[in-house]
């Protein structure tokens, strides 16, 4: 394999080092090319820009692959929980038994939050969309720990192993909180002798006079999500992070960043969107036929949600894994004959046969499934984006770390290609025309 490539610009060679990264994957390095050159490269969307080296998730969108750390996310699916992935994810190694052990004391110790928190909680209005409430307390609560929240690299991954409890956590109590405040309804503290997902099922529908007892498929049908949703490379919420944490920036407020840039319906709203497409193809008499040919004309407001993937030209591995999971949580749950259910069973059978999805590689992508299995769940529509934020709070934290813990690292800054004015003289109010 060559180690150069050569560009040649205004008949000059530059001689550009080719990077090969552990699964293969080559690039052009060209950070030199500015000063030598004076050219940049264009490349909006980044599709084709590696921005960073990182050790965390491997993925072969061609290929449907997804590996976490090394590990298939198959495997990890079958033989793993969200918590000792979160694990694997945050720290690069499965846990040993002790460290998973002391892993799970700090989720419980960390699981309340300050009662002055609470209050914050109040100062949002009834109908407050609980990701903008989620982004503000997680930034909140860096004010709570001001000494793992110091803006200053060095002293903060010294704190790294407890600000990520800290944060996973509590942004599962901050989750079901946001929820309990937007519905009115007293907050239910969390409970030590409850796992992870029970724990959040227990404060988001417990009420104070009766437990909510978790069916075993239901917590592991959402499990099996947060699993899912736990990394998945340099995306736009896991590229935010690491542009926030590249100034300095402490790990609240980096991942507080991340929310904000989850809750676009491209990212991490196409959960919801997909439940509201198939309401309104319900509403419309519909039985996803029209709707499909609808999404063949290539209208931006008419796309098959859930289907495509900037990355996967192939089926989203994790649309496999969460489909299976979805048909035992709905048997357990006694849900049979569900409209939206069969509708997007419909579309999907559709989609699949038809040369429009298949000549562009649109396959059902993971929140096709993601959404109706929150929605079997009892989650609420406008909470099916927090859902994503609680599982993806891992990979926004490894990546945090990489970006603290390079020592060489600079602050992100893209150029860009300037298409304004030309240089132009100020005009005073009086002499300005329409
Ligand atoms: C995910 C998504 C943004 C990826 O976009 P992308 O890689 O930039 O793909 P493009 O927008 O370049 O689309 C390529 C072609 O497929 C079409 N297309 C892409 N997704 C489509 C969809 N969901 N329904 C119908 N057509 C779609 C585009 O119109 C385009 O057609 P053209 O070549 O005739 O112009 C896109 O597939 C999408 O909007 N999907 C629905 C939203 C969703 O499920 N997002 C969750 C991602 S996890």
């Amino acid at each position: 394999m060559p180690t150069n490539a050569t560009l040649k610009l205004d008949n000059v060679e530059y001689s550009l080092p080719i990077m090969v990264g552990t699964e293969g994957e080559k690039a052009v390095d060209i950070r030199n090319l500015r000063n030598d050159s004076g050219y940049v490269t264009y490349d909006e969307g980044y599709g084709n820009t590696g921005s960073c080296q990182s050790a965390v998730t491997f993925i072969d969108g061609e290929a449907g692959i997804l590996r976490y750390r090394g590990y298939p996310i198959e495997q990890l699916a079958e033989h793993s929980s969200f918590i000792e992935t979160a694990y694997l994810i945050v720290n690069g190694e499965l846990p040993l038994p002790a460290q998973r052990k002391r892993f799970s004391q700090l989720l419980t110790e960390n699981s309340p939050i300050h009662s002055g928190m609470e209050h914050l909680f109040e100062g949002f209005p009834s109908d407050a969309h609980p990701m903008a409430i989620l982004s503000a307390m997680l930034n909140s609560l860096g004010s709570y720990y001001p000494h793992l929240a110091t803006n200053d690299h060095q002293r903060d991954l010294e704190t790294y192993e407890a600000t990520s409890a800290v944060i996973i956590s509590k942004v599962r109590t901050i989750a079901a909180y946001s929820y309990r405040a937007s519905r009115g309804l007293p907050y239910i503290h969390p409970r030590r002798d409850l796992p992870y997902c029970e724990n959040f099922l227990h404060m988001m529908f417990s009420t104070p006079y009766e437990p909510y007892i978790a069916l075993p498929e239901v917590a592991q049908a959402l499990n099996l999500f947060l699993l899912l949703h736990a990394d998945h490379e340099q995306n736009c919420s896991t590229s935010t992070v690491r542009m926030v944490a590249s100034s300095g920036a402490n790990l609240f407020a980096s991942a507080a960043a991340g929310v904000c840039a989850l809750w676009g319906p491209l990212h991490g709203g196409a959960n919801m969107a997909v439940i509201e497409m198939l309401k309104s193809i319900h509403a419309e008499g519909d039985d996803g036929t029209k709707f499909i040919e609808q999404a063949k004309l290539g209208k931006a407001d008419k796309r098959l949600m859930g289907f495509g993937h900037r990355v996967y030209k192939h089926y989203d591995p994790r649309a496999k894994i969460i489909k299976e999971s979805f048909y035992s949580a709905l048997a357990s749950l006694g849900i049979k004959d569900d409209p939206l259910l069969n509708i997007a069973m419909r579309l999907e059978e559709a989609a699949l046969r038809d040369e429009y999805f298949l000549a562009r590689k649109l396959y059902p992508n993971v929140d096709f499934y993601s959404g109706l299995i929150m929605r079997a769940i009892g989650i609420p529509e406008n909470m099916f984006t927090v859902m994503f934020a609680i599982g993806r709070m891992p990979g926004w934290i490894a990546n945090w770390k990489e970006v603290a813990a390079n020592r060489k690292g600079r602050i992100y800054r893209p150029r860009q290609i300037y298409t304004g004015h030309n240089l132009r003289d100020y005009v005073p109010p009086h002499k300005r025309t329409a």
